[in-house]
């Protein structure tokens, strides 16, 4: 009677009431659907993985515009976590062969020699595989760096469960070799720039920040707990390193977080809502330096993020400025177009499951400056200050947010087809689906969404309690020295310059780019860089004569630094 008291005051009654039945019926309908979409996308026997190795996740069955058919380390962790997820926490045990065929399939894949180089010497960090097991070799946005942690933390939660379970012998032999793999990798090179998770920017990216900064924390805890004691002390002091640079995404000024450090776009990106339910560790309450989805950061950047889509997807025309809308990866995307996806605005609705849990474990909510325009949305007279969980201004809040939260996951259930399937985009125009069919992170996003809209809180990973340090410090690694060779001849005036995707290289500037020098040797013109060891990179040459620059024709250059020591690279002009 209360409730219905309130809503009718709002004038809700009639979509209220509609939405909330329609919200259910689509959660009761889809749950099987996207548990089976997802199933059906991994090898052996997935109905439509035809081809895929034993344990291999299909990113998606379609084999043009777009062609998916790879294995990304990146999906298949966040799909794997998810199933890891329903078999630790009861929910579904039928699921742990596959996870058997998971671990066994990604130790194959470590081994893979690819572009990024050997297990030893970058190649953790390749992107995306064959489905058959074996590298792609074709030119694609790598490395990507938070494959490795992904994997890690989807390890690392079946490995304390395994523990908890008696069988250590599994952990100690199978997985923690894997895991120390990954680990290792994140804790030599998380200060290198990367690949985003869209594959697109080359630069510091929050989700790949925050999900490295989780995996050395849990990484270091189960160590300890399985007595890899030796491992401690380096993975928890670049965890605060890690956690020391996460915090300088956050724009103050704007109360968002800016998703990539390159890329020129405004950085209101889903990339940092990932971040968040990735990372969501409901013991450390609504701590923002972990970002945590009730924090006032992540709750300021989330109104941020999504007023970002108000107004540029006619679909959504019409709709009113607090109410939830269809949200895509960034605004500013083109891919398709730029459309709405099912991933990016099902995390929204999650992001705001898991802050409703949060808040009625910890047993209040806190409106700060920060988070005031967030809950101003909800309720416009809303003052900073810590309402308890029996206040009515709770109860006010908490009813609002969740049928916002409701909200998201009804323009999903508007775009899916009949029929359930989830593709990766819905068209901004028509609602249809656009882009990859049966897209296996679209099911896991759609499972992980309503597992929080009914209550699933996932396991702990150490978020709670930790301190970020006072001065960051960076991790720049191990460096080589590497010299660059190239024979060009040149005319009076004319100088060749070399540059690259890496800092080191000037990422690619034309301006900034290193002179070479050719003196006895010409017409081979040489310079000698300090580059970061064991990381891939593409590089060209170009001239400059009296202002005029000529680059190279393509393809680009590219070289995998060593681990140590010295390289020399010749090249010809061309
Ligand atoms: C693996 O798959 C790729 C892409 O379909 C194919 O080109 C390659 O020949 C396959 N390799 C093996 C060993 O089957
Ligand atoms: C330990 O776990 C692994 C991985 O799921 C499984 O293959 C193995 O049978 C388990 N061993 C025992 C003794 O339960
Ligand atoms: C490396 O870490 C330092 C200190 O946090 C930071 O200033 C720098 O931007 C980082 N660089 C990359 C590429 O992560
Ligand atoms: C290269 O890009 C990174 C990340 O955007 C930036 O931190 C760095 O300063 C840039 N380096 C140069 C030489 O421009
Ligand atoms: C650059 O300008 C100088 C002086 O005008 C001229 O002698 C020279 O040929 C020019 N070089 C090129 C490569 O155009
Ligand atoms: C380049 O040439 C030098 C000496 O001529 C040689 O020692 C080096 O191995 C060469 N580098 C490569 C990558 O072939």
């Amino acid at each position: 009677m209360r409730l219905l008291q309130f809503v009718a005051a709002l004038g809700l009654v009639g979509t209220a009431f509609s939405q909330s039945s329609t919200v259910k019926s689509y959660v009761a309908s889809e749950s099987p659907i996207a548990k089976a979409g997802l199933l059906a996308n991994i090898g052996p026997s997935g109905s439509k993985s035809s081809g895929a190795s034993s344990g291999v996740v299909v990113a998606s069955p379609s084999t043009s515009n777009p062609n998916y058919l790879y294995m990304w380390i990146r999906d298949t962790s966040l799909v794997f976590k998810t199933i890891i997820d329903q078999v630790t926490l009861g929910q579904d045990t039928s699921l742990r062969s596959q996870i058997d065929n998971y671990i066994h399939a990604q130790a194959i894949i470590q081994q893979v020699s690819n572009p990024s180089g050997t297990v030893s010497t970058g190649g953790l960090g390749e992107p995306k595989f064959y489905i058959n097991e074996t590298a792609f070799e074709g030119s694609w946005g790598r490395p990507q760096r938070d494959g490795p942690a992904l994997r890690a933390t989807a390890m690392i939660t079946f490995a304390n469960w395994l523990l908890d379970n008696n069988n250590a012998t599994f952990v100690t032999n199978t997985l923690w070799p894997i895991i120390k793999l990954d680990l290792d990798y994140v804790s030599a090179n998380w200060n290198q720039t990367t690949f985003d998770l869209w594959e697109e920017i080359q630069s510091s990216s929050f989700f790949t920040t925050a999900v490295q900064h989780r995996s050395l924390r849990e990484g270091s805890a189960l160590a300890t707990r399985i007595g890899q004691t030796s491992v401690v002390s380096g993975y928890d002091t670049q965890a605060s390193n890690v956690l020391c640079f996460l915090q300088s995404y956050w724009n103050p000024t704007s109360g968002y977080i800016t998703a990539n450090t390159g890329g020129g776009r405004s950085g209101k990106d889903s990339n940092t809502v990932l971040a968040s339910i990735h990372t969501w560790d409901i013991a450390a309450g609504c701590d923002a330096a972990t970002f945590q989805p009730c924090s006032d950061k992540a709750l300021s950047n989330l109104k941020v993020y999504v007023d970002s889509f108000r107004g540029i997807y006619p679909i959504s025309s019409g709709i009113d400025a607090s109410a939830a809308v269809a949200v895509g990866r960034y605004p500013e995307d083109v891919y398709y177009n730029g459309n709405p996806w099912y991933l990016a605005t099902l995390g929204v609705a999650e992001q705001l499951y898991d802050a409703l849990l949060t808040w009625d474990s910890v047993g209040s909510l806190d409106v700060t400056d920060v988070s005031l325009p967030f809950f101003k949305q909800f309720s416009s007279g809303v003052t900073t200050g810590t309402y308890a969980s029996s206040s009515s201004t709770y109860s006010t809040l908490t009813a609002a947010i969740r049928a916002y939260a409701e909200g998201f996951v009804a323009i999903a259930a508007k775009y899916t087809p009949s029929g359930g399937g989830l593709s990766e985009q819905f068209d901004k125009s028509t609602g249809v689906p656009v882009s990859a069919v049966d897209l296996t992170w679209s099911y896991a996003s759609a499972l992980t969404a309503f597992g929080a809209r009914a209550g699933t809180k996932t396991a702990s990973w150490g978020a709670k309690g930790v301190t970020v340090p006072s001065q960051c410090t960076g991790n720049a690694g191990p460096s080589v020295s590497v010299t660059f060779n190239v024979q060009a001849t040149t005319q009076v005036g004319e100088s060749i310059y070399l540059a690259g995707s890496v800092d080191a290289l000037q990422n690619w500037s034309t301006e900034y780019a290193l002179l070479l020098s050719a003196g006895e040797t010409y017409p081979t013109w040489t310079l000698t860089v300090t580059l970061p060891a064991s990381t891939s990179l593409q590089y060209k040459y170009l001239r400059k004569a009296n202002g005029t620059v000529t680059w190279q024709s393509d393809p680009d250059f590219s070289l995998t630094t060593p681990a140590s020591g010295t390289f020399t690279q010749n090249d010809t002009w061309r």
